[in-house]
């Protein structure tokens, strides 16, 4: 590993308490990069930023509810004051929970667009904001990196306010390359499949609550078997990659974009 490549990098990443969002965030700090974890998991990102240190990385951690304006601008100032400015963002955080439309309760609407496509918008508003603050830079790019999905370009009929939300990101991708690009920021994105993770657990047994499948740890196995053309699942780590390349400088000209690590899910 080229532990320079991320070197100068002082990112904040949102959602790092667990899953993809702390397996990238030791991968960067891995390669040169300064870390704030943030998260609502208080514990998870001690913990995670602790790890990150003792592997003798550059880390802190703020408890950062995304959907919350004021602790969207604590947190971007937290890293200002721990790091000097902030040049990274990684818009990870998000949540899912399946219903079957049109049985879809305002609730889980709601509690999935706040976080996924508002949450999204909030902190990517406010680090924006720093960004231009600090100035233009003309050697290279500041960066901000929205988490999409396979579901930013399909949707499921069992998760519609989740495809909705994950639409959304990639609007907020295109939209914000638009607007951000006369300051030298530029807004990319990636798009996930199926990961095991935490979010994947939770979902494997509500997928089975609603009767989408017959018993838990069914649903990875059938979706590999029947929809992902590399016929596997992945991990954090096959997704960790992608993450540090739209970060690094070898995707400095690259703006407005949503890449797919799905194993050949969804074709662009
Ligand atoms: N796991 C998958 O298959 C998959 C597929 C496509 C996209 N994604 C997306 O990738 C991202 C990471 O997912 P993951 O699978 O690692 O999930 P995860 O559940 O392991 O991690 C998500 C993290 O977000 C945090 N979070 C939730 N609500 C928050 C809030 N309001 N403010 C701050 N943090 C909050 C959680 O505490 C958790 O630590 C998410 O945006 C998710 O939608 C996941």
């Amino acid at each position: 590993m080229d532990t320079e490549r991320l070197s100068g990098k002082k990112a904040l990443i949102t959602g790092g308490a667990q899953g993809m969002g702390a397996a990238i965030a030791k991968h960067w700090a891995a390669q040169g990069a300064a870390v704030c974890v943030a998260d609502i998991n208080e514990e998870g990102i001690a913990k995670v930023a602790q790890e990150i240190r003792d592997a003798g990385g550059q880390a802190t951690h703020f408890t950062l509810d995304v959907t919350d304006e004021d602790q969207a601008i604590a947190a971007v100032a937290h890293v200002v004051k721990e790091f000097g400015e902030i040049n990274l963002l990684l818009n990870n955080a998000g949540v899912n929970k399946p219903t079957i439309f049109p049985d879809t309760p305002k609730e889980n609407y709601d509690f999935i667009m706040n976080v996924n496509a508002w949450g999204s918008f909030n902190v990517m508003k406010q680090v924006s904001k720093q960004m231009i603050a600090q100035g233009a830079r003309k050697d290279y790019p500041y960066k901000i990196i929205n988490v999409g999905s396979i579901l930013s370009r399909e949707a499921f009929l069992d998760v519609i306010p989740y495809s909705m939300a994950k639409h959304a990101v990639l609007g907020l991708i295109k939209g914000g390359a638009k607007a951000l690009v006369q300051h030298n920021i530029t807004v990319n994105g990636y798009g996930p499949g199926v990961v095991a993770t935490e979010l994947w657990k939770q979902l494997d047994k509500d997928l089975v609550d609603i009767g989408m499948f017959e018993k838990q740890g069914q649903s990875m196995d059938s979706l590999a078997e029947n929809m992902i053309l590399m016929k596997r699942y992945s991990y954090p780590e096959d997704v960790q990659g992608t993450a540090s390349f739209l970060a690094s400088p070898e995707s400095d000209y690259m703006t407005g974009q949503l890449i797919m690590i799905d194993g050949g899910m969804v074709m662009q």
